[in-house]
């Protein structure tokens, strides 16, 4: 029998395979319950106008749901356009540079299928989202991690000029940044905007977090900087914002070219986004903003209350080393000094964040990321989209497996 190819035989995502693996012990009802910090997804409902728009469509079809245009059906696109207008200032042409997506992820694959040539390097700052170095290799490409661990987790303009390489053909940017909650500044985007001008690079920019800012934190989109329209593909979707994570619709805006082929790549491979899905993105991205933030609002506030109180736990625990997010909801704690110390109730050392998140796991019960897949050896990240109770009682299960309390 043949192997199967290369590019296949990656791992799988493992913050998926956290969640499975806390699923089976909650599953299997023994011990003390399961708290699921490693989640990715907002913890509040979203607009009702989601299920009520949607299931009357449905209704109104009698379930006979048929194929869209495969780069999504023209009313969500043109919705998309507008919003990202009001939002960014970019104007794009619904028809001819907007995809709609089966999520965000799928938007961010689609883009690198179509720019990324075998051999092709993909720069990526670390901590990344753990996703990009496997879109770089499916498309047969190379990706080149640049370590920002030192730089406040973000690229700086040398660190990227120092990763110039002729076969250098695109950047990933996520502000706000999955894991670390990293925001970059209008001038520091303007600046990395600059240098991959002089690279010719594309930027694909991640703006899914765009919404979910602290502390006075800005959003930036990068296709609104001067000239970075041309060069830049903008992905995003209804998963985080509009907590919306099941109904997979994202969207991805750029120059036609790129657009183009991405339709077409899209059409060989999924068809359409599911129609009802579509429905509910229309229903939730045609919200005037003052109606998305009365619902909004308060969730975003209850997201700001829970970050102050994670980083107020956390910054009790003596040697733990704490970074404070300013976007998305995510905090980063760094366990290096915790590595080959007798750890939990059977003193056992870990030698890494890996084993420790599942020692942690099937110690105290506690899901956490570990952030190996995500560039940063000797990191976890937890999420604050939880209820107070788990995040309290979450850190202090992880304070009593460090041996801090
Ligand atoms: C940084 C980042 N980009 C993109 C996505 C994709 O979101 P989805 O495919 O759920 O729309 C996620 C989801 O976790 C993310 O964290």
């Amino acid at each position: 029998m043949k192997p199967i190819a290369v590019r296949a035989q990656i791992k799988e995502s493992a913050t998926l395979a956290m969640n499975a693996r806390a699923k089976r012990i909650a599953a299997s009802g023994e011990g003390a319950r399961v708290i699921s910090l490693s989640v990715g997804e907002p913890d509040y409902p979203p607009p009702p106008q989601v299920a009520e728009l949607t299931t009357a469509f449905i209704g109104e079809k009698k379930g006979r749901l048929v194929y869209t245009a495969g780069h999504g059906i023209p009313e969500l696109r043109r919705t998309i356009a507008a919003k990202v207008r009001e939002r960014t200032g970019v104007v794009y042409d619904p028809e001819k540079e907007i995809i709609v997506t089966v999520g965000g992820k799928h938007g961010l694959a689609g883009a690198v299928l179509a720019l990324v040539n075998p051999g092709d390097r993909v720069l990526i700052p670390s901590p990344y989202w753990l996703s990009y170095p496997p879109m770089a290799v499916f498309a047969g490409g190379e990706p080149v991690i640049i370590d920002c661990l030192d730089t406040g987790f973000k690229l700086t303009v040398d660190k990227l000029r120092a990763a110039a390489h002729p076969r250098n053909v695109a950047l990933f940017i996520n502000s706000p940044s999955n894991p670390t909650g990293a925001v970059y500044t209008r001038e520091e985007l303007v600046a990395l905007g600059e240098e991959a001008a002089r690279q010719d690079l594309w930027i694909i920019s991640d703006e899914i977090y765009d919404r979910l800012l602290y502390d006075g934190a800005e959003f930036t989109s990068i296709p609104a900087l001067p000239g970075m329209r041309e060069r830049t593909l903008l992905a995003n979707g209804v998963s985080k914002t509009y907590s919306m994570t099941g109904w997979r619709i994202g969207y991805v805006c750029g120059p036609e070219p790129v657009l183009k082929a991405m339709k077409t790549l899209q059409s060989h491979m999924t068809s359409n986004p599911c129609a009802a899905a579509q429905q509910a993105a229309l229903a939730a991205l045609s919200l005037s903003e003052d109606e998305l933030m009365a619902h909004l609002g308060p969730h975003l506030e209850s997201l700001r209350r829970r970050r102050a109180l994670a980083l107020e736990h956390l910054g009790r625990l003596p040697g733990l080393g704490v970074s404070v997010p300013a976007g998305a909801f995510y905090i980063v704690v760094d366990v290096r000094p915790f590595l080959g110390t007798p750890l939990g109730a059977s003193g056992e050392p870990v030698k890494d964040d890996e084993e420790l998140a599942f020692r942690l796991l099937d110690d105290e019960h506690v899901a956490v990321a570990a952030l190996t897949p995500f560039g940063a050896p000797g990191f976890l990240r937890l999420s604050f989209a939880v209820p107070d109770a788990d995040l309290v009682e979450g850190i202090a299960r992880l304070a009593r497996f460090l041996r801090l309390a």
